[in-house]
């Protein structure tokens, strides 16, 4: 017979307020796998983690460890219990060594109760060594990469003898060779015979790396199954309850005279030499690697950061250096890649987020008319699909991805004429994926230049129809929509085009 999983949840119940954000939700984790769990914006992933985590009491059901009931009070409960969790960004004390943010609190001592820092240094290194990556444990936390902080972090939970890792869409900042890298330390984790219950909204790596899929659906269990012998459209009717039509609904559209001007934009020791024209109906996409300079090229054409060379045009009107109000009056919207950081008021109701930028549309005879903002931040939040219980609850009760929309929704109902967009479907499920891209067609179809950020080739190459590259601060390619693939972005992108 089978042992007994090494967790599992029966009957999970969990409600904040009206919403049922888990009901009747069951599951085990054997050990040796790699168990993802999948679900649209909103589904309950998060939430299920939180309580395995000890950070949100369950209302009802039971969490077994080795087939044994146990009640997690607290985070260090679930840490006592051998389940570690592993947060997007993880926070590690910055001034502290990797080896000292291992062994926090625990460090082995001498005879006099000093640190015994050799120790601490060995045993970082031990268990680096465990999971096959090369990482100096005597470096400071400070400047650590996301990619390097999750490791040290994964490195921390093996130290801690966890043998449930859980990941909560581990991979959304990474690069594509980080994501290779992490992917191999589960391996090494899994052959070691841990289990790990994994999060993300993509598909390939749900299907490159687990055994085992459980979708959730509005709170509920839809299917617990084997990767094996699903298709990727099995898996997205699971989630999103019907198949999905296009995932990249690109209009043909008239492409009409130059909107945004960039040229010659430096900003010392971050990108240099930039130019670019974007035209109406046109959408640009901008690839590169994580760190090329893509979204500071962004944040310089907006003003939030100042430029030290160049210039940059709306509609043939010059903007004025490092200012953004000046640059939103021209028409120019720009939705930031760290949405949750620079774009939102968590303790703010989501009716007033997607109102705030558009203070000046809604204003009349100097008041400000709650009664349009209200209507079209309805509008907003129904066209993007935002799963909420009241427009007037706080931001910061919404999933991650449902955050996410809101800021789209913000800046799209400023009506730009210029639209920037960093990372528009990081953290949002597939199908409303689809959803944002359709809308970005139809701005363009309507005469909006449009230039999208992105990390996702197989996004870049379905929606642009002019591919710009970046390599170290530098633009190193531009590639009409029919010659653009895989390769050829990637080519630019690593620098080995000419
Ligand atoms: N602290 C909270 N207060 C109120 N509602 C909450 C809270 N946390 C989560 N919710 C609600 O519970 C539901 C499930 O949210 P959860 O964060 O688990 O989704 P998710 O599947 O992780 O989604 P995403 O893919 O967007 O991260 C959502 O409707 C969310 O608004
Ligand atoms: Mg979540």
């Amino acid at each position: 017979m089978r042992e007994p999983p090494v967790l599992a949840v029966e009957g999970l119940d969990k409600s904040f307020g009206a919403v049922r954000a888990l009901h009747g939700v069951s599951l085990q984790l054997h050990a040796g796998e790699a168990h993802a769990l999948a679900g649209e914006n909103g589904a309950g992933k998060s939430t299920l983690i939180k309580t395995l985590a000890g950070v949100h009491r369950p209302d009802a059901g039971t969490v077994l460890i080795d087939g044994e009931p146990v009640t997690l009070h607290g985070p260090a409960d679930a840490r006592d219990a051998g389940i570690a969790v592993i947060y997007q960004e993880p926070t590690l004390f910055p001034d502290l060594s990797v080896a000292e943010n291992i062994f926090m609190g625990r460090q082995p001592r001498r005879s006099l109760g000093r640190i015994d820092h050799k120790a601490v240094k060995a045993a970082a290194a031990a268990l680096f060594a465990r999971l096959g990556v090369d990482l100096d444990p005597e470096q400071p936390a400070r400047g650590l990469s996301i990619a390097d902080q999750q490791i040290v972090e994964i490195a921390k939970a093996l130290s801690f003898d966890a043998r449930v890792l859980i990941m909560d869409e581990p991979t959304a900042a990474l690069t594509g060779s980080e994501v290779a890298r992490l992917f191999a330390v589960v391996r090494t984790l899994r052959e070691q015979g841990s289990a790990i219950l994994f999060i993300s909204h993509r598909l390939e790596e749900i299907f490159g790396l687990c055994q085992r899929v459980t979708t959730l659906r509005d709170g509920a269990l839809i299917a617990s199954e084997p990767v094996e012998g699903l298709t990727e459209d099995d898996l997205v009717r699971r989630m999103v309850g019907r198949d999905l039509d296009e995932l990249y609904p690109k209009q043909a559209t008239d492409i009409g005279a130059v909107a945004l001007s960039v040229r010659r934009l430096t900003r010392e020791g971050v990108f240099t030499d930039v130019s670019f024209d974007v035209r109406r109906g046109e959408i640009v996409g901008l690839a590169g690697l994580v760190g090329a300079g893509r979204s500071e090229v962004a944040r310089a054409v907006f003003g939030i950061d100042r430029r030290d060379a160049g210039t940059v045009e709306v509609d043939g009107r010059a903007l004025v250096n490092g200012a953004p109000s000046a640059a939103m009056a021209a028409g120019l919207a720009l939705v930031p890649e760290d949405r949750r950081a620079q774009g939102l008021v968590m303790g703010m109701s989501i009716e007033r987020n997607i109102g705030l930028t558009g203070l000046r549309t809604t204003a009349r005879a100097g008041l400000m008319d709650r009664r349009a903002e209200r209507s079209r931040s309805l509008d907003w939040a129904v066209k993007l699909q935002v799963k909420y219980a009241r427009i007037a609850d706080a931001v910061g009760t919404l999933s991650g991805g449902n955050q996410q929309k809101v800021v789209l929704a913000k800046w799209l109902a400023t009506g730009p004429r210029v639209l920037i967009v960093d990372e528009p479907t990081r953290g949002i499920d597939v199908g409303t994926k689809a959803e944002v891209h359709r809308l970005l067609s139809g701005l363009a179809a309507d005469g909006v230049a449009v230039l999208m950020i992105s990390s996702d080739l197989p996004e870049i190459l379905g929606m642009a129809d002019r591919v710009l590259v970046m390599h170290e601060g530098r633009l190193t390619a531009e590639i009409p929509r029919t010659e653009a693939t895989e390769e050829s972005v990637m080519a630019a992108a690593t620098g080995r085009a000419a």
